[in-house]
């Protein structure tokens, strides 16, 4: 045996961190300048089981680690077990090809198995994506990304499949014009963009698993009714990876009687140039590959596809 596996320590988050930084340098993967991200964004959750999160350790050093955790019951305001999620999995550099991605793996599916899961997912997504939302993924966690070219090979020879795809789309900000035609030329002109903090979510485990990030709601009002809104948040320690200024747009909502009336695009456009005011100067979305009209939407707003994220899964034999 040339390492032991054992659950997280209170005094492991600054090798955790100088792993993380050394094992993932894929471009959606926040460099972490201080243990304290790994503290907000991971050990602070109120739901964090240190049995989760396995440690491979040798002569006192880490060589990997894995992070496996539980998603929200159907109401929100509890943990169920029923559905487990490996949320990340990464070995030293030079301590790969032996083996040991292999056992953390086996060792995180034993987990979640013995807490009585009954399906197992690979990657974070919503809603099961119980930690590191704005550490690893960008605008929001939507699986593992495709530029973190390991995970799928590795993850399609240990029988996980792929069960969703995203997009993920980012538009600079460098003084273009956001331009819409149409109807949605009309909306643009005649609604007002309103910024406000994002209303807290009556969901005891959104709440939880986005914590600390300050979301914020762009509003879209016409005549005192809100017809549309997309939440924003700042991704400061991507845009650190980046070298930019970046924001992450979310949960794009539009009222169903304006679904297909232009005003998406018309939010959109008004978000991205009250965000250039700012001096942001990239803007992140994620969108799940069936959405062909906010696909095309974006496209028509000058993003561009910069990635793919995948979310898997594993059979479970019953
Ligand atoms: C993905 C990752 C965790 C795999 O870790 P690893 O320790 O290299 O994994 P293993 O050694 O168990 O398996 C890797 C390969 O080495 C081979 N291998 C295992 N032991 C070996 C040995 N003694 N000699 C030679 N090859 C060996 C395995 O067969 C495997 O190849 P295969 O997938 O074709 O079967 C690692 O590449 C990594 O940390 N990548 C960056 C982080 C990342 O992308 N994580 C996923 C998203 S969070």
């Amino acid at each position: 045996m040339v390492w032991r596996i054992r659950p997280f320590r209170n005094p492991d988050p600054p090798q955790l961190v100088r792993l993380w930084n050394l094992a993932l340098v894929g471009r959606g993967a926040a460099v972490l300048p201080h243990v304290n991200c790994l503290e907000q964004g991971v050990l602070s959750k109120p739901y964090f089981d240190p049995k989760g999160l396995l440690v491979a350790e040798r002569d006192g050093q880490l060589l990997g680690w894995v992070h496996a955790g539980f998603g929200p019951g159907s109401t929100g305001q509890r943990l169920s077990t029923e559905q487990g999620v490996i949320c990340v999995l990464l070995v030293h550099p030079q301590h790969r090809r032996q083996g040991l991605g292999t056992e953390l793996l086996h060792r995180a599916e034993q987990y979640l198995l013995e807490h009585g899961a009954r399906e197992i997912y690979f990657g974070a997504h919503n809603p099961l994506r119980p930690f590191y939302w704005g550490l690893y993924g960008g605008s929001e966690p939507s699986g593992i990304l495709e530029s973190d070219t390991d995970a799928r090979p590795f993850l399609e020879k240990r029988g996980y499949q792929i069960v969703a795809t995203h997009i993920v789309y980012q538009r600079i900000l460098d003084g273009r014009a956001c331009e819409v035609a149409g109807p949605a030329a009309t909306w643009k002109a005649q609604c007002t963009l309103q910024v406000i903090p994002k209303p807290l979510p009556s969901d005891w485990f959104e709440v939880a698993a986005s914590s600390p990030l300050e979301i914020v709601r762009f509003q879209f009002v016409h005549r005192g009714q809100v017809l549309a809104h997309v939440d924003m948040w700042e991704m400061e320690l991507f845009g650190w990876r980046w070298k930019q200024p970046t924001v992450g747009l979310l949960d794009l909502s539009v009222s169903q009687e304006h679904a297909s009336s232009g005003v998406k695009a018309a939010l959109l456009a008004q978000s991205l140039e009250y965000l250039e005011e700012q001096y942001y100067t990239l803007v992140e979305m994620h969108v799940p590959e069936s959405a062909q009209h906010l696909r095309r939407c974006l496209r028509d707003l000058g993003f561009e596809m910069i990635d793919r994220a995948l979310v898997y899964r594993r059979n479970i034999r019953p």
